[in-house]
């Protein structure tokens, strides 16, 4: 038996939810075929619905948090993986439903694994992460409809926020000229050094009127916020222009026209990273490593312990992270 430290989450007798860093056992890990010693996670916004008690997200308490693990395999019975190889997985039902990155050991199903490219660090998979991962397909829609630097300027909402920071990071590495709406305008230096050439308060993109269509500003947008952000921006988007979306941090609803879609042919493009299929994964993280890998992913982020994540929960709820999380499990 090995014991192990873990951020558990648990659930009182009142109904409320509390978390705290405990041991736990490999024994108590699901019976799946690749144990993996974390290394490294990151902190996502699903994370922090995890960790309160969020049924919509984990059904099942004591429960271990985190989406996203990077390590060294240290058991498997899958000829794929061997001891030692060094592997990223991100999403599928990790830290949902599955015991998650937020302890020193996971074991997960071979085919969620992906190996760690070469050109990448544990470490920077993980400031990378899911947010990371999101926000390269969001740059994979669009480039498979044909947005390219030279179409337009890209608005990227919820800008500060973890998919916000990488999708700019990634975009500005590629060339394109980006707008990036926020609520924190004290941050529009970090904003500009990452890469965004225009910083906007996001009330500029909430437009409450209820005109069909708004004058054309933006060749594509990756939008993590929804609601009546993602409706404007739909509205002010240009002819075949490009709108990828990920987030509901305003909410499930969505109110809109037809008209930005059938007089304008904007496409709306889903992001899904949890269940995106093995190829796809494992191309886009091949990019992350090469050509879309951000130069300034140290300066995007920070680096917290087991101990530490508690504080940065509350803060991702509120809506205060500025960046990425890198959550070292070293320790
Ligand atoms: N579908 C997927 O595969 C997928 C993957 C990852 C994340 N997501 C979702 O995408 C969203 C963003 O995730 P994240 O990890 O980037 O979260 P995050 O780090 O918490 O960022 C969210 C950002 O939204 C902005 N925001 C907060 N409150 C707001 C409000 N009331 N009105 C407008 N903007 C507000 C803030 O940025 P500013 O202060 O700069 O405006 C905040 O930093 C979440 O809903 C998450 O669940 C989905």
């Amino acid at each position: 038996m090995n014991t192990f430290k873990a951020l558990v989450v648990e659930e009182q007798s009142d109904g409320s939810f509390q978390r705290a860093v405990r041991e736990w056992s490999t024994e108590k890990l699901p019976d799946h075929e690749v144990l993996v010693e974390v290394q490294y996670s990151s902190l996502n916004y699903k994370d922090a619905l995890s960790a309160t008690g969020n049924k919509g997200v984990t059904k099942n308490y004591p429960h271990i948090p985190g989406i996203d693990a990077a390590g060294t395999v240290a058991e498997s019975s899958n000829s794929q993986f061997s001891i030692g190889d060094e592997v990223i997985i991100t999403g599928y039902d990790l830290g949902q439903n599955m015991l998650g990155g937020f302890g020193q050991y996971i074991r997960v199903p071979a085919d969620w694994i992906v190996r760690l490219p070469k050109q990448l660090s544990l470490r920077e998979s993980m400031i990378i992460g899911t947010a990371g991962f999101t926000a390269a397909i969001g740059v994979h829609h669009l480039q498979h409809n044909n947005v390219n630097p030279d179409s337009g300027d890209i608005l990227v909402t919820g800008a500060t926020g973890g998919v916000g920071i990488m999708a700019i990071a990634i975009l500005s590495k590629l060339g394109y000229k980006i707008t990036a709406a926020t609520g924190k305008m004290d941050q529009k230096t970090f904003l500009h050094d990452m890469g965004a050439s225009k910083v906007i308060h996001r009330d500029e993109v909430q437009d409450e009127t209820s005109r069909p269509l708004l004058s054309s500003k933006w060749a594509g947008a990756i939008d993590t916020v929804g609601g009546i952000m993602l409706d404007t921006t739909l509205r002010e988007t240009q002819h075949n222009g490009t709108v990828a979306c990920c987030g509901n941090v305003l909410g499930h609803e969505l109110h809109t026209n037809v008209y930005p879609f059938i007089l304008r042919g904007v496409h709306l493009a889903g992001m899904d990273s949890g269940n995106c299929e093995m190829e796809l994964r494992r191309k886009l993280w091949e990019k992350l490593a090469g050509e879309w890998k951000p130069e300034n992913l140290e300066q995007l982020s920070r680096e917290c312990s087991l101990q530490e994540l508690d504080n940065e929960i509350d803060r991702i709820l509120k809506g205060q992270q500025v960046g990425r999380i890198l959550v070292n499990l070293t320790d």
